[in-house]
């Protein structure tokens, strides 16, 4: 039986990339017209490490997005990162987590943790007072194909930190290979991952589909099949340790058209009907919910939202440019369309 409607307790974005002055203007709306909260990266230059910059930031997502929307903000974690200052911080309400990313592994990473047993003191701490850690999950080391870092990054990182300390509450961000998805599978009920929509749709061949293809590029970079289909049916399962997270990942035209263009997939016009899409497509409309609305929530110990969105069976083709970026699925006719919030 085809639906031709569906109401889902209203989503959170568990990951996405709102930038800041006049592309966090143009790119919050998208997000905030589906979404009721989202946890926001801190990877602007310079990156959002201490409470007051946070809160300024706070303040500028709230003046884009309009009411309505929650920004639930993450500290950027460096070699300095003071364990007192963070655990202040999350009691204080002002993080939700921290986020790390390996020195280099990705857009405005510099500043990143170049060695993580110089922050190992930082994230005892969170585990001790229960405060989520986000991780990009990818090794830097060059000797590394671009391909297997991620798979390199769980056995020389993941694996031996949950070791250590074995209470942690991780989340393996943007997951996109069968050995992530595995992992997250065969841990405990402390380790989770949010899975992006362009990981679920496309793999690595869309990047070079009749030429270079800039618009497919982000990091982690899209993987081989058999990769693209684990994750989907990780995301599909009803397991309740997958859960959304777009990655939205806003950059102007020029600069991911260039001789070096950045990594990131500006997915937040139409996520949830991506989502929506694939779940269809697997039979598997009845877990949507779960994934959208549900299990990012109760990972990070917070309330369900209490609105409710609705989406309606509807062709719609994606324009080419939005607000002068060029969207996921540009050119492309999706089926489902966000009809509005109640
Ligand atoms: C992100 C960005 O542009 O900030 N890019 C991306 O490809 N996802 C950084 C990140 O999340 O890796
Ligand atoms: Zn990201």
């Amino acid at each position: 039986m085809t639906v031709d409607t569906m109401t889902i307790r209203q989503p959170d974005d568990w990951h996405v990339h709102l930038r800041d002055g006049d592309m966090l203007r143009t790119v919050a709306p998208f997000t905030a017209r589906q979404f009721a909260r989202a946890i926001v990266m801190p990877n602007l230059v310079p990156p959002v490490t201490s409470v007051e910059a946070a809160r300024g930031y706070r303040a500028r997502i709230v003046a884009a997005a309009g009411s309505g929307f929650t920004p639930l903000m993450t500290c950027y974690l460096t070699d300095q990162t003071d364990p007192d200052a963070l655990a202040h911080g999350f009691e204080e309400g002002v993080w939700a987590a921290a986020k790390l990313y390996p020195a280099g592994a990705t857009t405005n990473s510099a500043s990143g943790v170049t060695d993580i047993r110089n922050i190992m003191p930082a994230l005892e701490r969170m585990q001790r007072i229960g405060m989520v850690l986000c991780v990009h999950g990818e090794v830097t080391d060059p000797e590394v194909d671009v391909f297997d870092r991620e798979a390199v990054f769980i056995e020389r990182f993941l694996e031996p930190l949950t070791q250590v300390l074995p209470e942690f509450k991780i989340v393996f961000e943007h997951i996109t290979t069968a050995e992530a998805a595995q992992f997250v599978r065969d841990s405990g009920p402390q380790i989770g991952a949010t899975v992006t929509p362009q990981h679920l749709i496309i793999n690595r061949n869309a990047l070079f589909a009749g030429g270079l293809r800039p618009h497919t590029y982000c990091l982690p970079v899209a993987k081989r099949e058999r990769h693209r289909l684990a994750v989907r049916a990780a995301a599909t399962s009803g397991s309740p340790k997958f859960f959304l997270g777009t990655d939205s990942a806003p950059h102007a035209r020029e600069a991911k058209e260039s001789s070096c263009g950045c990594a990131g997939i500006f997915n937040a016009p139409f996520a949830l009907e991506s989502y929506a899409t694939v779940f269809e497509e697997e039979g598997a409309l009845d877990r949507f919910e779960a994934f959208a609305s549900v299990n990012g929530a109760n990972f990070y110990g917070l309330p369900l939202n209490e609105g409710a969105v609705t989406l309606g069976r509807s062709e719609h083709r994606i324009d080419d440019e939005i607000a002068g970026l060029v969207p996921f699925h540009a050119g492309e006719t999706l089926k489902w369309k966000v009809a509005g919030l109640s």
